[in-house]
């Protein structure tokens, strides 16, 4: 039973690698982890030719998504929702509450029950930390459950985000052994960075992983992120200082400042450009080494970045689509039905123009 008001909550919710409810990283296992990344590297497969999109498009007609994103989403929002039309789930949303029943004085619990009414996912962004969370405990109490997919809780976390994340790591580093024993750099505003803070949580279920916080003093790593890793022995440090460690990196995670979290113009007073990536950092980062940002950028990503081979961005940003494709396959349980398919033969039967993966 998911207790009200946690931020934290089980994204699986028997034990083995089902998925329901996707609210916070922490209790991810590596178990799901793998499956996830193979499931989207199927699901990516299968879409490259049309007999294979035409299949994913029949696994979930009967399904219904709504987006309920009152803060602001380019990415995240676009990718879920191309993952919705790749599966044939339909969707409906709601991007501004002042169109919804909230200016009427509708609570929060009764505008989610309300959606829940009329569809078989909710998928939800907040300004406000804990709401996924509090939707997900009001779902297990009501007679027509559906399941929440946290799209970003205030400066909180991000979980989806993170597997992605996760993902697009993995595939980096497909010929030298995966993420295990590999060196990750994080930058920029550490401490109200829900992308940073997501990943952080998953970085248990890899072997020999080593973190390097890269961030200036006011906007560190925050504790509840530093004490679980202390608690899961994963070895990190900090420094403001990229030039130092940059050479030693597998992975530069690069983000931009928050400002809109700034209560009295605190960023202001930091001075950002000494946490920033151009042609001099590139050349100081390791050959196989990568720059990954979950967008959108500021001025600490120069865009003559985007043409090094180790800019891993853009790939990072579609990976979103298949990733969420296939937590959505896992979520309605049809994973089996990727797992099951012979792709070469898939691939071989298909005599149309192959489309782009
Ligand atoms: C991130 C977010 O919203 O937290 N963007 C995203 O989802 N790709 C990162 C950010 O806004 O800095």
């Amino acid at each position: 039973m998911i207790q009200k008001g946690a931020h934290e909550q089980p994204v699986s919710a028997g034990g083995g690698t089902e998925l329901f409810h996707v609210i916070g990283p922490r209790v991810c296992e590596r178990r799901l982890l793998d499956e996830l990344c193979d499931l989207t590297t199927r699901v990516r497969t299968v879409a490259k030719s049309r007999a294979g999109a035409r299949f994913l498009q029949d696994l979930l007609p009967d399904r219904r998504a709504m987006f309920y994103f009152t803060q602001p989403s380019t990415r995240t929002f676009l990718s879920f929702n191309n993952a919705c039309h790749i599966l044939g789930i339909r969707t409906s949303e709601i991007r501004d509450p002042s169109t919804s029943s909230e200016v009427k004085g509708e609570g929060f619990e009764d505008s989610i029950r309300t959606f829940s009414s009329y569809v078989d996912v909710i998928i939800m962004r907040t300004r406000e930390p804990g709401r996924a969370a509090q939707a997900a405990w009001l779902m297990d109490t009501i007679a027509r459950p559906v399941p929440v997919i946290n799209a970003g809780s205030g400066s909180d976390q991000h979980p989806t985000q993170a597997l992605l994340d996760i993902y697009t790591l993995d595939r980096s580093f497909s010929q030298r052994g995966g993420i295990d024993g590999k060196v990750i750099g994080m930058m920029g505003d550490l401490k109200r960075g829900r992308t940073v803070r997501s990943l952080c949580y998953l970085m248990k279920n890899y072997f020999d992983v080593r973190l390097v916080f890269i961030a200036p003093e006011q906007f560190a790593m925050q504790n509840d992120v530093k004490s679980h890793l202390e608690e899961h022995g994963i070895p990190f440090t900090e420094t403001e200082q990229l030039g130092k460690v940059l050479p030693e990196l597998d992975a530069l995670y690069v983000t931009r400042m928050q400002l809109e979290w700034d209560k009295a113009d605190e960023s202001r007073a930091v001075d950002f450009s000494r946490f920033s990536v151009g042609a001099k950092e590139l050349g100081m980062l390791k050959p196989e080494g990568i720059i990954m940002h979950p967008l959108p950028r500021g001025p600490e990503l120069d865009p003559a970045v985007d043409t090094d081979p180790r800019a891993m961005y853009w790939r990072q940003e579609r990976n979103g689509m298949w990733m969420r494709a296939a937590v959505l396959l896992k979520i309605f349980r049809l994973e089996s039905r990727i797992q099951s398919l012979d792709l070469e033969a898939f691939a071989a039967q298909d005599g149309d123009i192959p489309l782009v993966s």
